[in-house]
């Protein structure tokens, strides 16, 4: 059986102080062995949150880093220095790395391919956009990315890869999904997996909806056949309504 998952992406947000409160207050937080948390806070506070979470079931994921071993990238993280401070999950893809980092899909297969090779899971984000939604060309949108960045794995690494499907005209935006949206898209998602490797590993992969995920409306969500958790943004940031999300997964 698929474990929930509920992830918090901080995105750039919360300072060493905030970063410790809301660490704090999300350990005392008990939830059920089935389901696993993970927080993404920024680089900057990492190694912190890695330290503070030892011992507690809460785990760490980093938002993004590069695909090159290491060398002349100023500004940038790689895989070999995540694992150095114990971070074995990466966020990959997200749309705002997308839309204003230029990250592709040939690049995101780039990073995907290290990330594995360090042996670290990977959450790996995709969703359409508003207009290609009410063209009618969110499936396509969707088959495409996946494909370019991920049906070339070995069925075996597949084990590393959780899937956010996040559409961006939901993220951030306050306006979600309908659950009937979010499970219509993952059981595509689930049938194109099936298709292109086989039932048993469609089967076991987790597949994430994120975009305006809210205490309010994460049962309904989580509650679909497909739906195994959230990636969740804006409400992450909150020791309430993120604990709130977790009780609901
Ligand atoms: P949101 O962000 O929950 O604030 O919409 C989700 C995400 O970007 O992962």
């Amino acid at each position: 059986m698929r474990k929930k998952i509920v992830a918090g992406n901080w995105k750039m947000n919360n300072n060493k102080r905030e970063t410790a409160d809301l660490i704090q207050s999300l350990k005392s937080l008990s939830f059920s062995s089935e389901v696993r948390v993970m927080i993404a806070p920024a680089f900057t506070h990492l190694v912190q949150v890695e330290e503070m979470t030892q011992g507690s079931r809460l785990e760490v994921a980093a938002q993004n880093m590069n695909a090159a071993e290491s060398g002349a990238f100023t500004g940038e993280v790689s895989a070999s220095m995540l694992q150095s401070i114990g971070v074995k999950k990466v966020i990959l893809g997200h749309s705002e790395r997308r839309a204003y980092f230029n990250e592709s899909d040939a690049s995101l297969k780039d990073k995907v391919a290290t990330a594995l090779s360090y042996d670290m899971e990977i959450i790996f984000c995709f969703g359409e956009e508003l207009a290609q939604r009410k063209d009618n060309t969110h499936f396509d949108v969707v088959k495409s990315q996946l494909s370019a960045a991920l049906f070339e794995l070995s069925p075996s690494a597949w084990s590393k890869i959780i899937l956010a499907y996040e559409p961006v005209w939901a993220i951030g935006t306050g306006e979600t999904a309908s659950p009937e949206q979010a499970q219509e898209m993952h059981a595509y998602i689930r049938a194109l997996i099936a298709e292109q490797y086989d039932q048993t590993l469609a089967d076991a992969v987790s597949i994430l909806y994120g975009g305006s995920v809210k205490p309010a409306n994460a049962s309904a969500i989580f509650s679909q056949t497909d739906v195994d958790g959230g990636l969740i943004g804006g409400a992450a940031l909150k020791a309430d309504d993120f604990s709130a999300i977790v009780q609901s997964a």
